[in-house]
């Protein structure tokens, strides 16, 4: 059995869930359950970014105790989790005792072997980002750019990474290492972003400015800088069950320089740990051709819309929408012209179809196929091309043309039975006639199982809903399950309730 490990950003508890964290956790459970059907031992982490400035400054703006304001958020993120049906085997919270302790112990280490020193620090200090500046930060005009906020000069004294003294040995391995980062392009910006010298890490913050952060276990009147400790916990949550390295660190493009694709294979390597085997960068989602933002509404609680629609649709059109890697845009306008074509009028009339001519024209029992026409030849055919190519699209990452195959495949079963017309052959009494009934009723039902097996990584409760009504058992590997032939024959089907219910869009609007 091979391992494969992956992990999500762990999300801040500043705020509530919103589309892009729903996407990138829906993403690394479709990669997790692609993965199990093909028989890996995959263990999926998730979780929780609890430390740091932002979110001491959150619960002190709401006036909550800071672990209380964090115990509230995180549990809206677990919640989310379950909500879209993830199959993490882990959620780890950055405030747990177990994360802590290894992150505390991972820092004794490198100070203990000099890769830690402590020095002046004389500059400024972008508070909301957390970051010390340099003069090189400053716009033309001299002045900072918004997004460090307010901007104050300090001087003190704190602890550095030794991050410079590692910066040949990244470039090596990023250049040795096509599947370092991706996409391409992304592994391209990370080289060009090495082009120019490192300075080393500050991992500390005095405890008068900070509290809300893990004490340094070398100098009690420090916590240690909110990255550090994060980016951690992809160790921390695996080190005792030997998963190190993650086959898969999957982020948001925000977070790759210099989080995930400097200070993290530097930190590992300080470590003596290899760095993850690829750093998956996907890209943001827009809201309605805008910036989402709370402030100005422009914002979806994936919860409430995955609740107003259907939770597998929401996951369909996030993995169907975007290009792994691009940007993106979520509208409830797109949602739904994908949700009536693709869903309820394909993938919806194919099961009912299924289902209602083999209660009316086989008592619904499966019958056993008779002799293959030029029809059933040409969708026999089909398949395994699909099958073929949708695995392959998979395994590039390419999830939105792994779909669109799957999907045409739906629809040339539903052209498969246009033109067979079962409901014209069971006219016809002939023992040819009942024959060919025979034969486009196993057919479609074959090319439904078939099918839908390919979607259930994304869809697994409305596939294992219609495996129901096909008789079939809960789909638990794709082993054995991908190759067209006669299992179906004598199942008796049962009843599926309406998966994709189609009202029209405007009733359904909130
Ligand atoms: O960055 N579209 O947390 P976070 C797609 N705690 N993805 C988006 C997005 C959007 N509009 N907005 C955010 C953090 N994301 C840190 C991570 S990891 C050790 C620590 C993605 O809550 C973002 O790119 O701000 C990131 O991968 C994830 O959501 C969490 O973002
Ligand atoms: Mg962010």
């Amino acid at each position: 059995m091979k391992s494969f490990y992956l992990t999500t950003a762990i999300d801040y508890v500043n705020g509530s869930p919103h589309i892009g964290h729903a996407y990138e956790k829906v993403l690394a459970d479709v990669i997790a359950r692609t993965h199990r059907m093909q028989g890996d031992d995959v263990y999926f982490l998730t979780g929780t970014d609890e430390h740091g400035q932002k979110i001491q400054q959150s619960a002190r703006a709401k006036g909550v105790p800071t672990q209380e304001f964090v115990d509230t958020i995180a549990a809206e993120f677990v919640e989310l989790a379950r909500f879209l049906n993830l199959s993490h085997n882990d959620f780890i919270r950055t405030t747990e005792p177990r994360h802590k302790e290894v992150v505390r112990a991972c820092l004794q280490q490198l100070f203990d072997k000099g890769e830690i020193y402590r020095a002046e620090y004389k500059g400024f200090y972008s508070a909301r980002q957390e970051q010390f500046l340099q003069e090189k930060d400053r716009q033309a005009d001299g002045r900072w750019p918004e997004i460090y906020g307010e901007v104050i000069e300090i001087t003190e004294s704190n602890y550095f990474f030794k991050l410079r003294s590692y910066q040949q040995w990244l470039i090596d391995h990023i250049t040795a290492n096509e599947d370092f980062v991706f996409p391409a392009h992304r592994r391209k910006s990370l080289l060009e972003f090495l082009s120019e010298p490192l300075n080393d890490l500050c991992i500390s913050r005095p405890k008068d400015r900070l509290e809300w952060g893990i004490p340094l276990p070398f100098d009690p009147d420090y916590v240690t800088y909110v990255w550090f400790d994060a980016l951690l916990n992809y160790f921390s949550a695996v080190k005792e069950l030997g998963r190190w390295p993650a086959d898969f660190n999957i982020i948001g493009k925000d977070i790759l320089i210099p989080a995930h694709g400097i200070y993290w294979p530097i930190m590992l390597h300080a470590l003596g740990l290899p760095p993850p085997k690829t750093l998956l960068v996907h890209g943001w989602w827009s809201i309605n051709g805008a910036k989402m933002s709370k402030s100005t509404g422009n914002f979806v609680d994936p919860i409430a819309f995955g609740k107003q629609w259907n939770v597998d649709a929401l996951r369909y059109f996030l993995v169907r929408e975007m290009v792994v890697g691009q940007d993106a845009d979520f509208s409830q306008e797109q949602f739904l012209v994908r949700y009536n074509s693709e869903l309820a009028n394909s993938l919806g009339n194919l099961v009912n179809r299924t289902l209602n001519m083999t209660t009316r024209f086989s008592a619904g029992v499966v019958p056993l196929a008779g002799p293959a026409g030029e029809a059933e030849t040409e969708l026999q055919q089909l398949w395994p091309t699909t099958r073929d190519e949708f695995l392959k699209l998979s395994d590039g990452l390419q999830f939105h043309t792994a779909l669109e195959r799957a999907m045409q495949f739906v629809t040339a079963t539903n052209a498969y039975i246009e033109r067979t017309a079962p409901w014209k052959l069971a006219k016809d009494t002939s023992p040819e006639g009942q024959a060919r009934l025979h034969t486009a009723l196993a057919t479609m039902a074959e090319a439904l199982r078939l099918g839908t097996a390919l979607l259930w990584p994304v869809m697994p409760t409305a596939v294992d809903k219609i495996r129901g009504g096909l008789a079939q058992a809960p789909l638990a590997t794709w082993d054995g399950e991908l190759v067209w032939g006669d299992r179906l024959a004598g199942a008796t089907l049962g009843a599926v309730e309406i998966l994709f219910p189609k009202p029209a869009p405007t009733e359904k609007k909130a």
